[in-house]
C-alpha cells in the first residue's frame, strides 16, 4: 500500500478508538513517576494498532515509536509515531490531541498524517506534493512581523534547567508579540502553523521524531523549521529545542529575541 495512503487510513483508525475510549473510559500513569509526563492505557493501546500493521504491511521498514516498538535495522525507511500527541489533554478530557504517523527516508520525512478525531482534521502532506487538511490544499500565513504574529509557545515545564529561560522570553514576547499560546499537543501547533491559524512557535524540549510527521507537514507547507543555534533540525530520539515558522525572516526574528 501506498505509505501516504496507509498512514492517513491508520491516524483515522486510531482516532476512533481513541473517541470509543473517551466513551468507555481508560487508566492513567505517569511515565518514570513524573507526573507532569502523562500517559494512559490508550497510548499502548493505540501504539500496538500502529505498530503492528506497520509491521504487516512494512515487515522491512525500521520503527520509532515514542510509546515503543520494534527496529529492524538497515532499512532506509523508517516510520515514526506518537500514538497520541497531547496525552495530558486527552486524560483530562481536553477535545485538544492527535495521532502521529509519518515516514522517513533517508532521515527526512516523505508522508505523513496528524489526525484530531474530535474535530475530524486530518493534516496530511506527501514530499513534493503538498499538505492538506482533509484533502484540501493549506499553505503558511504570510504575517511577517512577530508584533502581529501568533505564537505557539511551550517551553518545556519538565525540565528545571529552561525555566529561567522560559520566564525571561514569556516577558519578551508579551512586549513583542501580538498573542501567544499553549495548546498542548505539539503536532497539532505545527499543523496550525502549517495552515496559517498560528504564525511562529517554539518548544523547549521536544524529540523531533515525535513531531516528524507535522514538520512534514510545515516543510510542504511552505513553513520552516530551526534548532536554537538557526541550524537544521536533526530527525532524532534526543531532546531539543525546537523553533517553527512560516518564513525564515519570522522564524529568525523569534529565535534571535529568545536567545540572545
Ligand atoms: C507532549 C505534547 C506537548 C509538549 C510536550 C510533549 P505527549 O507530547 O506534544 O505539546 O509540550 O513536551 O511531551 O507526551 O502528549 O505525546
Ligand atoms: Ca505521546
Ligand atoms: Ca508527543
Amino acid at each position: 500500500m501506498d505509505p501516504y495512503e496507509f498512514s492517513i487510513q491508520k491516524v483515522k483508525e486510531v482516532g476512533a478508538t481513541l473517541l470509543d475510549a473517551r466513551e468507555r473510559g481508560f487508566s492513567v500513569a505517569t511515565k518514570g513517576g513524573n507526573p507532569r509526563d502523562i500517559v494512559t492505557s490508550i497510548d499502548k493501546k493505540a501504539n500496538d494498532i500502529l505498530v503492528s500493521a506497520i509491521k504487516k504491511e512494512f515487515p522491512t521498514h525500521r520503527l520509532y515509536s515514542e510509546e515503543g516498538g520494534d527496529v529492524v535495522a538497515g532499512s532506509d525507511e523508517q516510520w515514526v509515531i506518537d500514538p497520541i500527541d497531547g496525552s495530558a489533554n486527552f486524560s483530562r478530557g481536553i477535545p485538544h490531541f492527535s495521532v502521529c504517523l509519518g515516514l522517513l527516508k533517508g532521515g527526512a520525512p516523505v508522508a505523513g498524517a496528524v489526525y484530531n478525531p474530535v474535530t475530524k482534521e486530518l493534516f496530511s502532506f506527501k514530499k513534493g506534493e503538498g499538505a492538506f487538511l482533509n484533502g484540501n490544499p493549506i499553505g503558511v500565513s504570510g504575517v511577517s512581523v512577530l508584533a502581529e504574529a501568533q505564537v505557539v509557545f511551550s517551553p518545556g515545564s519538565r525540565k528545571p534547567e529552561l525555566w529561567d529561560w522560559a520566564a525571561v522570553s514569556y516577558r519578551k514576547l508579551l512586549e513583542k508579540s501580538l498573542k501567544r499560546g499553549m495548546y498542548g499537543s505539539s503536532a497539532l501547533d505545527i499543523c496550525f502553523v502549517a495552515a496559517g491559524r498560528a504564525d511562529v512557535g517554539v518548544y523547549g524540549t521536544l524529540s523531533t521524531l515525535d513531531i516528524a510527521a507535522a514538520l512534514g507537514i510545515l516543510q510542504e507547507a511552505g513553513g520552516v523549521s530551526a534548532s536554537a543555534s538557526g541550524g537544521s533540525l536533526e530527525y532524532s530520539i534526543a531532546s531539543q529545542k525546537v523553533y517553527i515558522g512560516n518564513s525564515t525572516p519570522m522564524l529568525e526574528e523569534l529565535r534571535v529575541l529568545l536567545e540572545s
